[in-house]
C-alpha cells in the first residue's frame, strides 16, 4: 500500500484539483492507493474516486460515539462520507493533541464498529532512538491500543512505522533501520496474534519518504509500502511512489 496524508494542507478546492490529477494518472497501480484528507474534503473527494482504484482515508475520527461533542466528527459520520481507511494515532495527534494510547485503543474500536480500515501509527521520537528505547516504546504502543483486539479485528489494520525524527525533517530512517524495526513489529505480531496474521500484516514506512528514496526503502523484506506526508501533496512525486512500491 501507499497512502497519503495531507494533514492540514490544501482548501477545498485545492484538494479536488489534486484528487482529479491522482484520478487521472493512477488509472492501473501495482499496489492498494489511499490517500487521507480533511474531514471537509472527504465526501467530495470520496465521491470523485468512486469506481477508481484510489481510496479514501480520514486523518482522524473522534474517541465518542456521538451526541454533545461539539467540532468533533465520529466514525460513523466518517464512514457515511464514502471514506473507508481511517488514519489513527499519528504522531502529531498524540503530540499538539495529547491522544494517548487509552485514547486511541477507543478510536480503533470505534473505526472497527463502523466499518473503518485503521492505518494505525507507530513511532518513537528523537531522544527515544537515541536512548536505544526505540523497540520497547513501539511495543508499548501496539499493547496499549490494538493487543486487545481479536484476530479478526486485527487483520483490519494496517500498520505505519513513522520514526517522529524523521517526519518532515528531511531525515530518513536508512533501509537498514526501516528493515530492523518492522521486522521487530512483524515479530510482536507474531507472538500475539500468531505467524499467519503477522505475514498478512501490512506495515508502512513514514517520515521523508519520497520519490528518490522509496524504491529503496520499499526493496525491503518487511516494508510494505508507505505512508506519505509532503510528498503526497504534488501528484507526479505520489506517482512516483506508487510506482516504486
Ligand atoms: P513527511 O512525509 O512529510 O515526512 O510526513 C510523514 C507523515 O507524517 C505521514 O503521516
Amino acid at each position: 500500500m501507499v497512502a497519503g496524508n495531507w494533514k492540514m494542507n490544501k482548501n477545498l478546492q485545492e484538494g479536488v484539483a489534486l484528487a482529479t490529477e491522482l484520478k487521472n494518472m493512477v488509472t492501473n497501480p501495482a499496489c492498494k492507493v489511499v490517500i487521507g484528507t480533511p474531514f471537509i474534503h472527504l465526501a467530495t473527494v470520496a465521491e470523485l474516486l468512486k469506481g477508481t482504484p484510489i481510496e479514501v482515508a480520514a486523518e482522524n475520527c473522534a474517541d465518542k460515539e456521538k451526541g454533545a461533542f461539539t467540532g468533533e466528527v465520529s466514525a460513523e459520520m466518517v464512514r457515511s462520507t464514502g471514506a473507508t481507511y481511517c488514519i489513527l494515532g499519528h504522531s502529531e495527534r498524540r503530540a499538539y493533541y495529547h491522544e494517548t494510547a487509552a485514547i486511541l485503543k477507543d478510536k480503533v474500536e470505534l473505526a472497527l464498529q463502523n466499518g473503518l480500515k485503521p492505518i494505525f501509527c507507530i513511532g518513537e521520537v528523537k531522544e527515544e532512538r537515541e536512548a536505544n528505547r526505540q523497540n520497547e516504546v513501539v511495543k508499548a504502543q501496539l499493547e496499549g491500543s490494538l493487543f486487545h483486539l481479536s484476530a479478526e479485528d486485527f487483520g483490519k489494520i494496517t500498520l505505519a512505522y513513522e520514526p517522529v525524527w524523521a517526519i518532515g525533517t528531511g531525515l530518513t530512517a536508512t533501509p537498514q533501520q526501516a528493515e530492523e524495526m518492522h521486522a521487530y513489529i512483524r515479530s510482536l505480531v507474531a507472538e500475539r496474534y500468531g505467524k499467519q496474521v503477522a505475514d498478512d500484516t501490512t506495515i508502512l514506512y513514514g517520515g521523508s519518504c519520497n520519490e528518490k528514496n522509496a524504491a529503496e526503502l520499499f526493496a525491503n523484506e518487511d516494508v510494505d509500502g508507505g505512508l506519505i506526508g509532503g510528498a503526497s501533496l504534488i501528484a507526479e512525486k505520489f506517482c512516483a511512489i506508487i510506482a516504486a512500491r
